[in-house]
């Protein structure tokens, strides 16, 4: 046993992110970043930010990112918390809702049993379907949390079946985690007055192209807000940083900018998925900007390691049920074209 460690430390199995290769001209279709760049509106936020004021400790209630998100979503400041990415948001939300037997979906976003082993958080699987649909009626548990659109499937819900969710947990929060709706789920956010029970969780990092800058938020009635603000202080009194808070309000402000982008690559994730359905994949049908394919004739691991020697960087998951399904995210229409066409070298081969 290494010493010095915590009990913690020696037996946590962290998070593994998708790589990030440092060679040039690659095409990276891996962690489902946006391929555009942010809007020139955003970018100027940047050039223009009085360095000078870094000096200054942001302002501890985060006031003006949240401002600028309370009035695009045309709510209240007090419904709205920001933190240092949507995985921070949701490991405060863990921390600050869930005591144990919680329950997520057994394919879904692989971070959600480490913070719950993180936080000593009991939590059951529940089984997708086959079709790797979501058995609704049976999510029932002291916490729920979901992925709208789920990952890595890309298969979006309806609100009506959230609000099933909502109706049958009425003691119990549930996390809808919106990391991918822009490109395809209708948000949760305008059920937030209705539901005392729904945290909805959003990032800059997909839809408004700013992975790098680490900028979550959340939605959801006060005193939901009011219990993420105090694990938060009591971690780290502070907010984003004044630089991100900055950006981050520029970018949300420019909407007519991001949403022409979701839509372009919508059109481009539907272009691809015709095309691969073409040559025998199974595409699911995604609402992300990503998505989930496998096929019957060839190993995803094989097809990946192709793709890789040709510099395209997918991403498989080694896991139970997926390991024969390779999860890829939408590029430009370019980088597209030659992912499919290296498939089709492959699959001639
Ligand atoms: C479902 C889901 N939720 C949340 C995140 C975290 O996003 P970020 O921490 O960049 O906001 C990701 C990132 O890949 C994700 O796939």
């Amino acid at each position: 046993m290494p010493k010095y460690l915590s009990r913690k430390a020696k037996s946590i199995t962290p998070y593994t992110a998708g790589a990030q290769p440092k060679a040039k001209n690659i095409i990276k279709l891996n962690t489902n970043e946006n391929p555009y760049p942010p809007s020139p509106a955003t970018l100027e936020a940047l050039s223009g930010f009085d360095g000078a004021a870094l000096r200054l400790y942001p302002r501890p209630d985060g006031g003006e990112l949240r401002a600028t998100i309370a009035r695009t979503y045309n709510t209240d400041i007090s419904n709205v918390f920001c933190g240092n990415g949507s995985d921070e948001v949701l490991a405060f939300a863990y921390d600050a809702f869930f005591d144990g037997d919680i329950m997520f979906p057994d394919i879904t976003y692989s971070f959600y049993p480490v913070w719950a082993d993180l936080f000593d958080i009991s939590y059951k699987l529940l089984p997708l379907r086959d079709d790797f649909t979501i058995p609704i009626e049976q999510l029932k548990a002291n916490g729920i949390v979901l992925s709208n659109p789920n990952a890595p499937t890309g298969i979006a819900i309806g609100l009506s079946e959230i609000e099933t969710v909502l109706k049958s947990n009425k003691d119990y929060v549930v996390i809808v985690d919106e990391a991918y709706a822009a490109f395809g789920a209708d948000s949760a956010a305008p059920l937030v007055a209705s539901y005392p029970n729904l945290l909805v969780v959003n990032t800059l990092s997909k839809s408004h192209c700013l992975a790098g800058l680490r900028v979550g938020y959340a939605l959801g009635q006060p005193h939901l807000i009011d219990a993420l603000m105090s694990i938060k202080d009591s971690f780290n009194s502070y907010p984003l940083d004044s630089l991100a808070q900055k950006i981050a309000s520029a970018a949300i402000s420019d909407s007519q900018y991001y949403e022409s982008i979701a839509k372009k690559i919508i059109a481009t994730r539907e272009r691809a998925a015709e095309k691969l359905s073409s040559f025998g994949f199974n595409v699911l049908p995604s609402g992300a900007n990503f998505v989930f394919v496998s096929h019957s004739a060839f190993a995803a691991k094989d097809i990946k390691a192709y793709l890789e020697s040709q510099g395209i960087y997918v991403r498989h998951f080694d896991l139970p049920r997926i390991s024969n399904y390779l999860r890829i995210s939408i590029g430009t229409d370019e980088q597209m074209d030659a992912l499919i066409k290296t498939v089709d070298e492959f699959l001639s081969k």
